[in-house]
């Protein structure tokens, strides 16, 4: 079972502007108390709440405009 006491931590890599990388597989709840899974090895959570795939990141949170 993941997440036993004996497993290794669980990398979650935090940055400022953009997703919050998370080390698979993982299980969320959500606030309506649903949940996703991913089995992939990482995953970026959407930190902005612009993804139109929360909980996953699906880059919006980059600037849509260009010059
Ligand atoms: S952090 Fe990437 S879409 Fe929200």
């Amino acid at each position: 079972m993941p997440n036993a006491p004996s497993d290794e931590p669980r990398r979650i890599t935090v940055r400022r502007r953009g997703p919050m990388l998370v080390e698979g597989p993982v299980e969320i709840e959500l606030e309506d108390g649903s949940t996703v899974s991913s089995d992939r090895f990482r995953v970026a959570l959407c930190t902005c709440r612009r993804s139109r795939r929360y909980p996953w990141c699906d880059t919006s949170h980059r600037a849509r405009s260009r010059e």
